[in-house]
């Protein structure tokens, strides 16, 4: 562990506490000028750091992976969490190194530097004000059945956020709140030849952003927990939460093959049923109304000027409302 990740540490552990720079110098066994230059290489790299004369201490509450494994009680989605200060994409390293990964396994970072997602977009994450985490499953399942994990994730994410605001699912993987997206999902699939390797389930959720974080052709569309609720969000509680949503739900999955307990969540919670939209795939749009979506995890849609329903899986394609964003 380098000396730049003990104090990331030591600062989240003490939140909201203020450190003295001589407890930090004891505690790292470091001399005061080593201590003012790891300091200002946190600042540098953009740390939320607040400093006084009593000390320092972080701004915003920021992941603890520690505090997550006491409370959890699942098990086994996320009993082995890898935590990293910093890193390109979760998912990434999740495909990448998959073989190092077991089923279950979660990877968890405040700070994602190049985050994919859907559709080749990049996804945005500020230091410290963002969760960006991916869940490996390793599961005797079909490929098929992704579409179904999605909505299964989707619906324990809507319910975990749920604690803290009223949240809607924008099918297949967006959650909203007050009509704009807060968090979204990636799953991704990993072949050997035919053979399906594991899948990799990439949650961002946009916990402490202020609306500068966020770029501004996006501020119309994206928004942030702290943003709607002017409350700081404690991103430890709510990646707990989700977890255990996440463990439960697939659990009884597992166990018994029926879809119906997240599907009846996502239809709950479902801001495009009964809507008419436009779905885009490639440059043709077509409008429509949503009517269900099936035990597949398909929603099914009612074509303008078609008598028979059609279902859309996930692929490349988006849905709009018939007059805005939804
Ligand atoms: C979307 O709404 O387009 C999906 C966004 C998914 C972002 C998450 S953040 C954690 C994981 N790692 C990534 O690179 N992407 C996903």
């Amino acid at each position: 562990m380098t000396y730049s990740s003990q104090l990331i540490a030591l600062l989240k552990s003490k939140y909201p506490d203020c450190i003295p720079l001589d407890e930090i110098g004891r505690t790292l066994t470091l001399k005061q000028t080593d201590t003012s230059d790891l300091i200002a290489d946190l600042v540098e790299k953009g740390y939320p750091l607040n400093q006084s004369k009593e000390g320092i201490r972080f701004e915003l509450p920021l992941i603890n992976s520690d505090s997550i494994k006491a409370d959890l009680r699942t098990r086994r989605i996320g009993r082995n969490l890898i935590f990293k200060d910093r890193i390109p994409s979760t998912n990434e390293l999740a495909l990448n190194k998959l073989n190092s990964f077991s089923h279950g396994d979660i990877i968890l970072t405040d700070f994602q530097t190049n985050g994919k997602g859907r559709m080749g977009r990049n996804w945005q994450a500020s230091l410290g004000k963002s969760i960006a985490l991916s869940i490996v499953l390793k599961p005797a399942i079909e490929n098929e059945q992704a579409v179904l994990l999605t909505q299964l994730t989707a619906a324990a994410l809507s319910k975990a956020i749920d604690q803290i605001t009223h949240s809607s699912i924008k099918w297949p993987n967006d959650m909203i709140v007050n009509s704009k997206k807060v968090a979204g999902i990636l799953t991704e699939s990993h072949f050997s030849g035919s053979s399906l390797e594991g899948i990799v389930i990439g949650v961002g959720i946009n916990t402490n952003m202020s609306t500068e974080d966020i770029d501004n052709d996006l501020r119309s569309k994206a928004t942030s927990l702290l943003i709607e609720t002017q409350i700081i969000v404690d991103p430890n509680s709510l990646i707990t939460s989700f977890i255990q949503w996440f463990d439960e739900l697939y659990s009884s999955w597992e166990l018994t093959n029926d879809s119906s307990p997240f599907i009846s969540i996502c239809k709950e919670k479902s801001i495009l049923m009964n809507r008419e939209i436009i779905v885009r795939i490639g440059e043709m749009n077509r409008p429509g109304k949503v009517v269900d979506i099936n035990p597949l995890g398909e929603l099914i849609i009612k074509y303008a000027g078609q008598d028979s329903l059609e279902s859309l899986q996930t692929m490349d394609f988006s849905i709009r409302g018939k007059d805005s964003y939804i």
